[in-house]
């Protein structure tokens, strides 16, 4: 009978995702799916006292998580810090120079300085794993990268940070306040004491920007993403749209097309019936179209111990079984150069909210302004809400180019009749 390899996991991030990768190699002391078993032998964090949901007592200490990811203990070194510089980085750099595997959860890391980091680790032999970076539990990586390399993939989008998803749903269930919302959320632990990452969009940014890397075999550019968060949606929005048979989600899309990649993450009205907007709460959901495959779509849940442990733990099994393949699609040396499309030449429908003066003629005098500068109205829905200082009117729009739009919202919000900037919204293309 042949002898199982063990194999010392030096772990560095002893939080969230860190307590629950400790906490589970603890409860499955036989967990060798690759043949090989996976033992804890050094630690890293930045307080050695702080309680911890497990005893590492008997474990040795690193204060420094780069002497830890370069000792000579260490085979495979699991980053669970975070942020896509410091330590993090420099600790990742260490390991793969050192030839060692790694494994990460980290998308800020992957997202900014991905193409560097899988040169280097493709220069040395070491697989650099990331399956836990996006959508936590749900194996989106290992489906871009490796199952779907025989299609040619089109498009990815979806719902990508639960924090976001959890505090829409939260506003649209209990007609609550965007801020009234976040900061119980913060309370119960679903938002961070710092929210900028989730709610401004930037999370699900170097999420979707991975995406794109290993679905069009590029380089990922989180430089060229457009970024907009959920701080901006009113509950006024929420309802509108819902009146018109819409749900607003924080939806995060790459598409590819032949002037290149367009990387986007906006608040976006999905049709009530669709599976996006029927991802509630704290969960995740993707779509990925293929030209060959057509549409998947899966979903669950993006975070949380548990499940991002469990991806963490599918990452180590392919370092034991010594899975080798290049870190994105393609190797580093061939990924070809991302080519960022111009958002104002996108083409898409949209939610466009305006408060005007209770005065006759008003209505005539937007759909005449935005007739003359080449926007075609879809629907149009006017409302009287209690307290408001104008008028609500509300329109949809047929496909547009985003330049003309925007020229044709200008051209509005300068009508005497019009009392505030018009809220622009995107009809998410899905
Ligand atoms: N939380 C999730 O559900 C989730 C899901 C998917 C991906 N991720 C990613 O997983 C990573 C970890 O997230 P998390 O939620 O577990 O974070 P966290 O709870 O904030 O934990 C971070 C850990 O890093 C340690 N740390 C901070 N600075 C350090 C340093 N200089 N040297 C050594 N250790 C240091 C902290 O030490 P102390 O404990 O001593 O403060 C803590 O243990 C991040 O990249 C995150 O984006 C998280």
């Amino acid at each position: 009978m042949t002898q199982q390899k063990t194999w010392r996991v030096g772990v560095a991030g002893l939080g969230t995702v860190g307590a629950g990768l400790l906490t589970f190699l603890a409860e499955h002391p036989d967990f060798a799916p690759a043949g090989g078993r996976a033992s804890v032998t050094g630690v890293s964090a930045r307080s050695r006292s702080r309680p911890r949901p497990f005893d590492i007592s008997g474990l040795p200490w690193f204060d420094d998580p780069v002497a830890l990811a370069t000792s000579a203990e260490t085979d495979v070194f699991v980053e669970l810090i975070g942020g896509s510089d410091g330590p993090a980085k420099a600790a990742v750099e260490a390991a793969l120079s050192a030839g060692k595997p790694v494994v990460t959860a980290n998308k800020a890391l992957i997202a900014e300085h991905g193409a560097e980091l899988a040169a280097l680790a493709e220069s040395k032999g070491a697989p650099l794993l990331f399956e836990a970076a996006v959508m936590g539990g749900v194996p989106a990586v290992k489906m871009v990268r490796e199952a779907l390399v025989g299609d040619e993939i089109k498009s990815v989008a979806g719902i990508l940070n639960g924090t976001c998803n959890y505090i829409l749903t939260e506003m649209e269930a209990t007609g609550r306040a965007f801020a009234e919302v976040l900061a119980e959320a913060q309370r119960l632990g679903y938002a961070e004491a710092d929210p900028t990452m989730d709610v401004g969009g930037f999370d699900a940014a170097h999420k979707i920007s991975i995406l794109a890397a290993l679905a069009f075999g590029c380089a990922p550019n989180y430089a060229a993403a457009e970024i907009e968060g959920i701080a901006g949606v009113e509950l006024l929005d929420i309802q509108l749209a819902r009146d018109l048979g819409y749900r607003i989600k924080l939806v995060a899309s790459a598409d590819r097309s032949p002037d290149g990649v367009l990387v986007r993450v906006h608040p976006s009205l999905a049709p009530l019936a669709h599976p996006l907007a029927q991802a509630g709460g704290a969960l995740n959901a993707l779509f990925i179209e293929g030209r060959r495959t057509g549409r998947i779509f899966v979903q669950g849940p993006g975070a949380g111990a548990g499940p991002t442990a469990a991806a963490v733990a599918a990452d180590l099994a392919d370092v034991m079984a010594g899975a080798v393949r290049p870190v994105f699609q393609a190797p580093a040396a061939s990924l070809s150069p991302f080519t960022p499309v111009d958002p104002s030449k996108s083409i898409g429908r949209a939610y466009l909210r305006l408060s005007v003066k209770d005065e006759p003629g008003v209505i005539a005098a937007v759909s005449e302004t935005l007739a003359e500068a080449g926007v075609s109205i879809e629907s149009f829905l006017q409302k009287l809400v209690e307290n408001a200082s104008g008028v609500p009117i509300v329109l949809t729009t047929h496909a547009v180019a985003e330049s003309v739009l925007k020229a044709a919202i200008e051209r509005i919000a300068s009508l005497p009749a019009v009392l505030d900037r018009p809220r622009l919204l995107r009809i998410a293309r899905i």
